[in-house]
Parts: C-alpha cells; sequence; structure tokens
C-alpha cells in the first residue's frame, strides 16, 4: 500500500464527502485527515468511517508547523488542502481566522510539502477568487482574479502562493477552481441547508437583497470527483475549473425548495443585502472536460430533491449542529472547546 494522503479539513462539509468517495472508490488509498474541527469540522460527518483501517484522523491546525512537519516527515504520498474558513459573511464580520488559516495555513503545508519532497499538491481553491461576472459570460481559468471579499480574497492569495511555489521551486502543484456546492452534511449557514433547516421548522428563509443574484450549483460528489481526476491526472501548474451546468438565482433556488418541501412563498423574507455580494458567477469547464475527461454526473433537479431528503432523513444531525453538542464532544474528547 503507497504512503497515505494528507488530506487536511476532512471534517468539514466537502471533505467529508471526499474522504467516504475515495476510501469507497481507491481500494490501494490511505487518507490521514488533518482538520482543526473549527465550528464547520464535525466528527459526526465521518462516523461511518473512522474505524476503516485506511483512515486516520489526526486534530491539529494546517497553521501549525511543529503538528505539520512531524506529518508530513512520517510520510505522506501527498496533500489535498481543503481546509478553510469558508463563509463569506463570516469573513465580512471578522477576517481574521480567514488570513490565517486560508493564507498562512497553506504557506505552512506548501512549506513542509516542499522540505520533504512530496510528490503532489493540490490546493481547493474556489471560483470565487474571479470575482463576480455580469449578465453574460463564463469564468475560464484564464479569467483575472479579482476578489470581492475578504474570504475570496484570502483563497486568491493562497492560490497565487501555490502558482509562486510552482514557478519558484518547481514544486508539483495543481489548482481547482469550482463553483457553490450542496449535498449532504453541509453546515447550515450557507444557503441550501440553511433554508432547508428553516422550513422544515416554519421558519423563513432570509433572501439577500433583490434575490438575483446568479450562482452554478454542483453536486459536491461531482466536485469530489473533479478533485480526484485533477490529483490524479492534472498537469503540475495548471488550474482547472469546475462546475455543475446549472446556473440559478437565488430566487429560483428558493422557490424550487419551497415546491420539494411544499412550503408557502410566505415563508420568504427580503432581508438586507450582503455588502460587496457578487452578482453572478458560471463556470466554464472545457478545459477538466476535454483534458481529463471529467463531467457533472449529477442532475441539479435530483440531486437538490436527494439533498432534501438526506436532511429530512438525519434530524440528530441537524440537532447536534443547532445544539452544538458535537462541540461539547469535542471538549469532553480534547479537553478545549473546538472552535
Ligand atoms: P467547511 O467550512 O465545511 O469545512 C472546512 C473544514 O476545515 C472544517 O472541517 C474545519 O474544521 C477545517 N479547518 C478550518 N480551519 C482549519 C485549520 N486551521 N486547520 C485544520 N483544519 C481547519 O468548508 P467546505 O465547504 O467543505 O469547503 C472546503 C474547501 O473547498 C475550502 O477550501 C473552500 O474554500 C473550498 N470550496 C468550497 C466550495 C463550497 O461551495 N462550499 C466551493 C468551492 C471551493
Ligand atoms: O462559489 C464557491 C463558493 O460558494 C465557496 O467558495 C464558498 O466557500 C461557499 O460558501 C459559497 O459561497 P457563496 O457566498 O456563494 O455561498 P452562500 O451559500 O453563502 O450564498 C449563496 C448565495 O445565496 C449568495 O448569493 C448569497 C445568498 N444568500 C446566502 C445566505 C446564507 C442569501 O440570500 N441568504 C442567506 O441566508
Amino acid at each position: 500500500m503507497p504512503a497515505p494522503i494528507l488530506v487536511t479539513g476532512g471534517c468539514g462539509f466537502i471533505g467529508s464527502n471526499f474522504i467516504r468517495l475515495i476510501l469507497e472508490t481507491e481500494p490501494e488509498v490511505s487518507l490521514i485527515n488533518l482538520d482543526q474541527l473549527t465550528y464547520a469540522g464535525n466528527l459526526a460527518n465521518l462516523t461511518d468511517v473512522a474505524d476503516n483501517p485506511r483512515y486516520r484522523f489526526v486534530h491539529g491546525d494546517i497553521a501549525d508547523r511543529t503538528v505539520v512537519r512531524q506529518l508530513v516527515q512520517s510520510g505522506v504520498s501527498g496533500i489535498i488542502n481543503f481546509a478553510a474558513e469558508s463563509h463569506v459573511d463570516r469573513s465580512i464580520q471578522d477576517s481574521g481566522p480567514f488570513i490565517r488559516t486560508n493564507i498562512v495555513g497553506t504557506q505552512t503545508l506548501l512549506d513542509a510539502a516542499r522540505e520533504f519532497s512530496v510528490p503532489r499538491y493540490l490546493q481547493v481553491s474556489t471560483d470565487e477568487v474571479y470575482g463576480s461576472l455580469g449578465a453574460s459570460g463564463f469564468f475560464t481559468e484564464e479569467t483575472p482574479l479579482a476578489p470581492n471579499s475578504p474570504y475570496s480574497a484570502s483563497k486568491a492569495a493562497a492560490d497565487l502562493l501555490v502558482r509562486a511555489y510552482v514557478h519558484t521551486f518547481n514544486f508539483p502543484a495543481v489548482v481547482t477552481r469550482c463553483s457553490n456546492n450542496y449535498g449532504p452534511y453541509q453546515f447550515p449557514e450557507k444557503l441550501i441547508p440553511l433554508f432547508i433547516t428553516n422550513l422544515q421548522r416554519d421558519e423563513s428563509v432570509p433572501v439577500y437583497g433583490d434575490g438575483q443574484n446568479v450562482r452554478d450549483w454542483i453536486h459536491v460528489l461531482d466536485h469530489a470527483r473533479a478533485i480526484w481526476a485533477v490529483y490524479r491526472q492534472g498537469r503540475v501548474g495548471e488550474v482547472y475549473n469546475a462546475g455543475g451546468h446549472s446556473e440559478k438565482t437565488n430566487l429560483e433556488l428558493t422557490h424550487l425548495l419551497l415546491d420539494i418541501l411544499g412550503k408557502p412563498k410566505t415563508l420568504i423574507k427580503y432581508v438586507k443585502d450582503r455588502p460587496g455580494h457578487d452578482r453572478r458567477y458560471a463556470i466554464d469547464t472545457s478545459k477538466i472536460e476535454k483534458e481529463l475527461g471529467w463531467k457533472p454526473k449529477v442532475t441539479f433537479e435530483q440531486g437538490l430533491r436527494d439533498t432534501v431528503q438526506w436532511y429530512l432523513d438525519h434530524p440528530d444531525w441537524i440537532a447536534g449542529i443547532r445544539t452544538g453538542d458535537y462541540l461539547k464532544y469535542y471538549q469532553k474528547q480534547y479537553g478545549q472547546m473546538a472552535c
């Protein structure tokens, strides 16, 4: 069995879906998951694989040089960096944790990977580094970076740091930039799980501004498959976009959720807009499709229905998040609060 791949931020939404998928589909691969267990990291996202002999969890911070060096020195065949502060609204409240984790954390991983000659590194970046589109057009990998929020600026800094390490040190890295993910295990601060869990309780859903902002939605498993394709076959130094070809205004999406859950439109509540709110994201995925043969498989209609059903079927997971039970669990486990 080859040395394990170090996955960071694997207790979050996308990382946990990625880990489950890879353990299921790649019998020769073993994984170490380094996660700090912030408010967004939840061990309950991976209880079903916790005892898998090809999986190991390590509680730690990607910006902690000692922890990262120890892990990387012990021998890893590659690094896939999911760990991040990921919510735009939180970055508007306080950008500090975003700078530390997203930029300093990435730098710490890159330095350790260089020091111990790790042969492969994938940076999970985001389409938000491109900024905002007008009514037409798509982000390609050549679109200039123009981030608009502290979150996207910190992700762009990390993304460009990876580029600089490739250019300066011949560092063997690849980068993915994906659009908005949805699916199971997403923390209910993001639009889709927030709206589903509010509507389930007949609570209103806060639509920012006029609700006409557009996002391109992709199922989290399609994103996970894109990351794996780029990790395995992407050309060093290259960036690969991924997206779901499912552009929706926030209002269209809200109506779909109301229909699926059988709730009235009166639950829509228009609220003050997010400062600096990007108007539209849309992704040109021709590079990853042509070069790596990747395509999104999950249709938005089916994926959204399945996602709603997942939240309906997992009241304990939602209750644990709402009451902070999982944070108490960490406290017991690690002797401190995780956030
Ligand atoms: P998330 O917030 O659900 O999970 C983040 C995870 O990182 C958590 O488990 C958290 O505990 C961990 N973490 C945070 N700081 C850490 C640190 N200093 N050290 C170790 N672990 C730490 O995020 P997500 O939605 O799963 O996003 C994962 C990655 O994908 C991020 O890099 C994000 O920028 C990127 N991305 C997200 C989307 C999306 O739609 N959610 C789209 C494109 C790219
Ligand atoms: O595009 C990729 C990005 O998608 C990722 O890099 C980010 O980590 C991820 O959080 C996501 O960013 P967004 O800001 O697009 O996602 P969010 O779910 O916060 O918001 C989606 C849209 O819905 C956006 O236009 C803002 C709006 N919104 C959001 C919330 C939480 C509302 O109208 N009301 C809300 O309560």
